[in-house]
């Protein structure tokens, strides 16, 4: 694979490095992702589960998933791709990881330099008085109840039609602008505003380095395509 020996010695020379995540990153670990043949939006209508609107309607169902699928991503280790991360950032100072998984899995390998641009499935967010807190408990009642007011809880997670936390968006598109290289693992690369960092990268420089199973709408236009899976790929990019 010339690609990956290209793609490991701008790795290698980069000082400032950023890496975007979706969830196939995730996918060897045991989390489902969401498009695909095996994706929880092939069997869900994300407009019923992840809108405000699904959740003023009915926010017992909602929570149901939710709790279905914190205690799924409970039984799931980080792997091999999330390690090689977490040792990117021990190795580089200039290492950001913006990340589209609410599964926690970076932060258990050990990232810290984490910007989760889609909230994290392990806090929970206040509707009445809007305390956040980490919730961690596999036995919630749905819907559950804010332990400092009593109001309705909602996951600390972004929804369709819902803005992105403004000082997130700032921190993530500053990370691509400032990479001298942009890593792009395990996303479709349709969801925005995440679709259009690899494109800030490129824009300021950066060489993009993608590795997904198949072909993205980023596939024609990046430096390197690397296709397989990321937790058999990534560990050989990152050495
Ligand atoms: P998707 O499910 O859209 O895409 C997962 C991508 O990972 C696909 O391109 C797969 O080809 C690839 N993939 C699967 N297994 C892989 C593996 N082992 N190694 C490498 N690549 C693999 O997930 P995201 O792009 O993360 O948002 O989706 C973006 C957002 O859409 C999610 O954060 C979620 C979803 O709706 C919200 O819920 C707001």
């Amino acid at each position: 694979m010339e690609q990956l020996g290209q793609a490991r010695e701008y790795l290698e020379q980069a000082q400032r490095i950023t890496a975007l995540t979706g969830a196939g990153i995730s996918a060897e670990s045991g989390v489902p992702t969401f498009r695909g043949d095996q994706g929880l939006w092939r069997s869900h209508d994300p407009m019923e589960l992840a809108t405000h609107q699904a959740f003023a309607k009915d926010p017992k169902l909602v929570w149901e998933w939710y709790i279905w699928r914190r205690s799924l991503i409970s039984k799931c280790k980080p792997n091999p791709a999330h390690e090689a991360l977490a040792r990117l950032e021990r190795e580089k100072p200039g290492f950001s990881l913006i990340t589209q998984n609410v599964d926690g899995l970076h932060r258990q390998a050990g990232n810290t330099q984490l910007i989760e641009i889609h909230g994290d499935i392990w806090t929970v967010r206040c509707t009445r008085c809007s305390a956040c807190y980490e919730e961690r408990s596999l036995e919630l009642e749905a819907p559950p109840a804010c332990k400092e007011c009593g109001g309705l809880l909602r996951p600390n997670v972004v929804w369709f039609g819902e803005n992105l936390d403004q000082t997130h968006i700032a921190r993530a598109w500053e990370a691509a602008s400032l990479a001298q290289v942009m890593l792009v693992i395990g996303t479709s690369a349709v969801v925005q505003p995440a679709a259009s960092l690899a494109l800030v990268a490129q824009k300021a420089g950066a060489y993009v380095i993608e590795l997904n199973l198949e072909p993205t709408p980023n596939s024609d236009w990046v430096d390197a395509s690397l296709l397989g899976k990321a937790g058999e790929v990534l560990p050989r990019l990152v050495g």
